[in-house]
Formats: structure tokens, sequence, C-alpha cells
């Protein structure tokens, strides 16, 4: 079956984050965005995709400081209270009852409950005519110790770090399963 462009993204499982920033005026404010990606490894730097219409990419212009916050699935209800369009003068944490999470390198707070928290400043903008991409360099990244092993691996079980699957009617959010195969890196190296 041919999918024509408004069914496409169904194909692809889509990570959640939560993006906070605060206005020039001081009001604090989150957003999910799943058109997120980091760019290549070491994670240095993110790219991110909004669309022109968001207090989300009017606050990161103004200040240029972001957090990218990883939610557990568990947070999916906070997820879209925060997705609802509030004008910019509402604080959306105090909208969604979430409690903030002090970063250390930048002027905007995390969102307490996260798994992590990238502290990001933006150091490019794309701008096409309806929408931005925001590339923002990772100045600092922190993760809860709750969700990580002895060896420095996360537990991604434990974590339920949130994503999701868009379909023509409904986002069905999901989190990752073990599909019975692990793979060393050297692997993608190895000789035939
Ligand atoms: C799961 C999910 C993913 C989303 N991903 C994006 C995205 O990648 N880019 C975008 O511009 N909007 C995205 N949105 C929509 C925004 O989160 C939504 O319009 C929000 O109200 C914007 O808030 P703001 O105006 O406070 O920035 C997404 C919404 C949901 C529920």
């Amino acid at each position: 079956m041919d999918l024509h462009s408004h069914a496409r993204e169904q194909v692809l499982p889509l990570p959640v984050v939560l993006i906070s920033t605060i206005s020039k005026d001081g009001i604090r404010n989150i957003a999910p965005y799943s058109n997120f990606t980091p760019i290549l490894r070491p994670l240095d730097h993110i790219i991110l995709a909004s669309w022109i219409k968001r207090d989300t990419l009017n606050n990161i212009r103004e200040t240029k400081d972001f957090v990218v916050n990883i939610p557990p699935a568990s947070m999916v209800n906070e997820v879209m209270i925060c997705s609802r369009h509030y004008p910019p003068e509402i604080d959306e944490f105090e909208k969604a009852g979430l409690k903030s999470h002090d970063s250390k390198e930048i002027s905007v707070p995390g969102i307490a409950g996260s798994l992590a928290w990238m502290e990001c400043k933006m150091v490019e903008e794309i701008v096409r005519e309806k929408y931005s991409l925001i590339i923002g360099s990772v100045v600092r990244l922190e993760a809860d110790d709750l969700f990580f092993q002895p060896n420095g691996t996360m537990d991604y079980a434990k974590a339920n770090p949130l994503s999701v699957m868009l379909g023509s009617d409904s986002m069905e959010f999901t989190y990752p399963v073990f599909c019975g195969r692990s793979a060393r890196y050297e692997e993608m190296f190895e000789k035939e």
C-alpha cells in the first residue's frame, strides 16, 4: 500500500521528549516534541523540528536555553496536558502539576521525575516557511541514577522511556521492549 503524506509518519516509532523553556518575562513553559534526534555520536548536538507557532520556539529564540527532558511512560498524562495550546502567560509546570528540577549550566529548569535532563543551548536555527529546525549543543546531560545498572548502562526496562506510534485517529504511547538480540559495537566492524 502507498501511504499519502499525512499517513506516512505512522510507520516510524518516535521518541517523546518534553522541552522546558522560559519566556523573556520569566514564564515557564513545557511542550512535548517527537521530531527530535541526536546528531550522531557522541551526543553533543541535537536537532528539534518545530512548527513556527510554538511558545517553545519563541522562548528558545529569546533565551537560547532549553532542557530536553526524557519522561517515563508514567508521565504520559502530564505530556498530554502540556500538548494543549495554552497562552504564553500560563505557567505550564503549574498547569500539569509538575515540579522543577534545577539545571546547572543554563537558566531554564528541567522537570522533576524525568529520567534524564539534557541542558541545551541553541547554536543554529534553520528557518523554513512553516517550521524551524533548532540545532542545540548539549552542555550537560544529567540522568537519574535509579535507572542505571552498576556497569553504567541504562536499565530501559525499569525506566520505561516514553515513545509513540502515530495512528490515523490517535497516538498510541509505547516504551521499549527487548527483541531478543543484543550486539557488541565491534560487530559492526567485523570482517565476514
Ligand atoms: C507526542 C507529541 C509530539 C509532538 N511533537 C511535536 C514536534 O515535534 N514539533 C512540534 O512543533 N509540535 C509537536 N507537538 C505539538 C506540541 O507539543 C503542542 O502544539 C504544544 O501545545 C506546543 O506548546 P507551546 O506552544 O507551549 O510550545 C507534539 C505533541 C505531542 C502530543
